[in-house]
């Protein structure tokens, strides 16, 4: 079979860049030690309803205007439901997964994350306008992905 020499520069430019690519990735998991986005801490995602806090996911006040907020996500939904803080409330979320890969958004603030079974996600936020907010999934987890949603009530 003949290859132009023109296509062939371009292949093995395109395997190149291929194996560039990979290998920046592979550095960055191995030699950096890369994990999922602002991890703090992992936890065993066959045992999320039995490990604390997560196995009474909810709001907790740590102080005036201080909430922590711990959310587990699950095929799809997220517990709790709905949180109801004060406005002007910084609320630090920590949110982990029970089964698949899932997202942690709450648009119109800076709230976003993925959330990795078997890491502990979190995200801090200060709730200063009223009103009811959104907090939704944005990582496509199956068929009920679009129901995915929970609420933040700022009063
Ligand atoms: Cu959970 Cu999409």
């Amino acid at each position: 079979m003949h290859i132009h020499k023109y296509e062939r520069i371009w292949l093995v430019a395109g395997l190149a860049m291929l194996a560039f690519f990979i290998a920046v990735i592979a550095t960055g998991a191995v030699v950096d030690g890369f994990v999922p986005p602002s991890r703090v801490q992992t936890i065993d995602p066959t045992k999320v309803a039995q490990t604390p806090p997560f196995d009474h996911p909810g709001l907790r006040k740590v102080a005036d205007g201080a909430y922590e907020a711990y959310y587990v996500a699950q095929i799809f939904s997220f517990n709790p439901a709905t949180i109801s803080i004060p406005v002007g409330s910084r609320v630090t979320f920590y949110v982990t997964s029970s089964d698949v890969e899932h997202g942690f958004s709450i648009p119109e603030t800076g709230v976003n994350t993925m959330v990795t079974p078997g890491w502990v996600s979190s995200v801090s936020h200060t709730f200063n306008k009223p009103g009811t907010f959104l907090l939704i999934c944005n990582e496509y987890c199956g068929a009920g992905h679009q129901l995915m949603a929970s609420k933040v009530e700022v009063k």
